[in-house]
């Protein structure tokens, strides 16, 4: 990976929350392969996130893994001062740690929806306070909606309407970063083969046909290229909105789902 996607990160330093598993766990390892210092934020999964480190370091990286779950925004101001700490500056923050949530309207509860923002919403805004307080100009903040955010599903409108704010935090907040020579994205993903995906893809189907299609089947009707993303196709998105060839893309939400309709 490393000869072929170069080194654009070298010397820079990444946090990536949501980095023990799936898109974070990809992201993670493309910015390690292009040189990044990697620090893992993880909610539960201390072994996935440390065989990753493992691994990264074998390959000649600098990473490690910290628990901090985003609900809590002084566990992510610890991580985040951690990585500063362990690595003397702070130039990348990739916020993927996110959560799933399907339900119909009767059935939310507001402990649902505190829970939800918790994770997807307050947790990445308090995400990229605390980061931006470590970054100075050059740095640069990707956080993660989802298509759901501008589709109409069944049963999902806390986790879109909790992605749709991203999407406007990132819009606004981009202009007072902005002064200060930070940029501020979203990826937007379509489905992509991660647990998550295999948890809950189901119920992006209709429910009167859910379980009579398969996933595949179903997305080669309503995606261009007809099947989900490999974590680490997403993974180049977040590397390229990271990187210099991004300097001028602030504000923005990149939509990366293999022509989703
Ligand atoms: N997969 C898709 O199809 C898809 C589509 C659109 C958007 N997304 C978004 O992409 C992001 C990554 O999704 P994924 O599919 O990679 O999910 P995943 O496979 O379920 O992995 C979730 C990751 O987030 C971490 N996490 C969850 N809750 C956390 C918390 N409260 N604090 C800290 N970390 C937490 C998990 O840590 P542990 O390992 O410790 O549990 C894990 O590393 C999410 O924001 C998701 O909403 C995914």
């Amino acid at each position: 990976m490393t000869a072929a996607h170069g080194r654009r990160f070298e010397g820079k330093v990444a946090v990536v929350t949501g980095g023990s598993r799936g898109i974070g766990a990809a992201v993670a390892t493309r910015l390690a392969a292009e040189g990044a210092a990697v620090v893992i934020g993880y909610r539960g999964n201390q072994q996935a996130a440390d065989e990753l480190v493992r691994s990264l370091v074998a390959e000649g990286g600098r990473a490690m893994a910290l628990r901090a779950d985003v609900a809590d925004p002084e566990q992510t101001g610890t991580l985040i001062d951690r990585a500063v700490a362990e690595f003397g500056q702070l130039d990348v923050l990739a916020s993927c740690a996110g959560i799933e949530h399907f339900d119909a309207l009767q059935d939310i509860t507001p402990a649902d929806f505190d829970r939800v923002f918790a994770v997807n919403t307050r947790g990445q805004l308090f995400a990229v306070q605390h980061a931006a307080a470590h970054m100075g100009v050059g740095g640069r903040i990707v956080l993660t909606s989802s298509v759901s955010a501008s589709r109409a599903v069944f049963h999902h409108t806390l986790y879109a309407a909790s992605k749709a704010a991203v999407e406007s935090m990132v819009l606004n907040l981009s202009a007072e970063l902005g002064r200060r020579g930070i940029t501020i994205n979203a990826i937007a993903p379509g489905g992509t083969a991660t647990d998550m995906a295999a948890e809950h893809g189901a119920g992006y189907q209709h429910p009167q046909l859910r379980d009579t299609m398969p996933m595949e089947q179903w997305l080669a009707v309503h995606g261009a290229l007809g099947r989900l993303a490999q974590p680490e196709e997403v993974a180049a998105g977040y590397a390229f909105l990271a990187g210099d060839d991004a300097a001028y893309i602030t504000g923005r939400t990149l939509p990366l789902d293999g022509g989703f309709f």
